[in-house]
């Protein structure tokens, strides 16, 4: 088995991500500029990978010695079944997004929640303790964040969906965890006066379907924290009409920065640059800092 550990002194570090399509991926540009800032030798490259070739490809990161990879749409869950080991975010979310290979031995994990967790944490709010969540939706993305949001132990989370069910169904695997709750988006409307921060996790309001937001703003109160996972547009038309009645507003480009950043940390055991890796996806989507 080859031998794939990276540590300072031991060369050039190769790491890529496996998406299918995987050309409109801006991670290869973010983790080029960090390494680069980090004075790390190597390359991070993109890796076209189809569903048929998955198990091959997995193989290859041990053959050819890659230090870890990004997993990406449609490979997440199917990649699980080729890995040696799943972190528990893995486990938990169902779902791999970051492969590390530690001498031969590959390691699952989910980067994801965590890095949104640590992005909202970083921009707008400290200590999630205690807060008052609603979740928009009940999907992948939805599943990613609410795992690492009940690490915070919040007073209580909402999964409020267009399908009630899905949003029940995510409520009731988790209840374990926390004082969390499903229901459907019709109610959501009625519930938003004791909520802290609302999420949203669909892709309502996302390039090209910009003006559509996924609730009513008018009923938003001041002082509330509205995210959304959408980065682009890097402002949603949700945030923009939030901000405008006094609401404290989060983007998603900071969850995209932050899951490379943990993934960066784990193959390196370095700290991410994580301002020069915003300002290179701010560069190429033509945006300001
Ligand atoms: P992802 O992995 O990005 O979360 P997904 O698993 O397909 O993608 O989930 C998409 C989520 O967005 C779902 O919660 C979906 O609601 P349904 O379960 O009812 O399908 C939600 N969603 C998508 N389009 C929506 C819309 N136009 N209005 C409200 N919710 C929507």
């Amino acid at each position: 088995m080859a031998t794939a550990t990276w540590s300072p002194g031991s060369g050039d570090i190769l790491l890529g991500v496996m998406g299918d399509p995987i050309a409109q991926s801006r991670s290869p540009i973010m983790h080029t500029a960090a390494l680069r800032a980090m004075g790390i030798p190597g390359a991070y490259v993109p890796l076209h990978v189809t569903p048929d070739k998955l198990g091959e490809a997995v193989q290859a990161i041990r053959t050819l010695g890659f230090r870890g990879v990004n997993v990406t749409i449609p490979h997440k869950v199917a990649v699980m079944a080729y890995l040696d080991v799943l972190d528990e975010s893995a486990i938990d979310i169902g779902a791999v997004n970051t492969i590390v290979n530690t001498n031969g031995l590959l390691t699952g994990y989910n980067t994801d929640g965590i890095g949104y967790v640590r992005s909202l944490k970083t921009e707008v709010i400290p200590d999630l303790s205690g807060a008052r969540i609603m979740v928009i939706g009940a999907g992948g993305a939805a599943r990613g964040i609410t795992a690492a949001l009940l690490q915070e132990e919040p007073s209580s989370i909402i999964v409020a969906n267009r399908t009630a069910g899905k949003a029940q169904e995510l409520a009731a695997e988790w209840s374990r965890k926390g004082n969390i709750t499903g229901i459907s988006l019709d109610q959501a409307e009625g519930m938003l006066d004791g909520i802290d921060v609302i999420i949203n996790t669909t892709s309502v309001g996302m390039y090209p379907h910009m003006d559509e937001t996924p609730v009513d703003v008018s009923l938003f109160h001041e002082g509330m924290i509205i995210s959304d996972l959408i980065y682009n547009p890097l402002q949603t038309r949700l945030l923009q009409e939030s901000q405008e009645r006094g609401c404290r507003i989060h983007g998603g480009l900071g969850m995209f920065v932050y899951q490379g950043a943990y993934a960066l940390e784990y193959w390196t055991g370095q700290p991410a640059p994580t301002e020069i890796m915003r300002q290179t996806i701010l560069d190429c989507l033509g945006g300001s800092a």
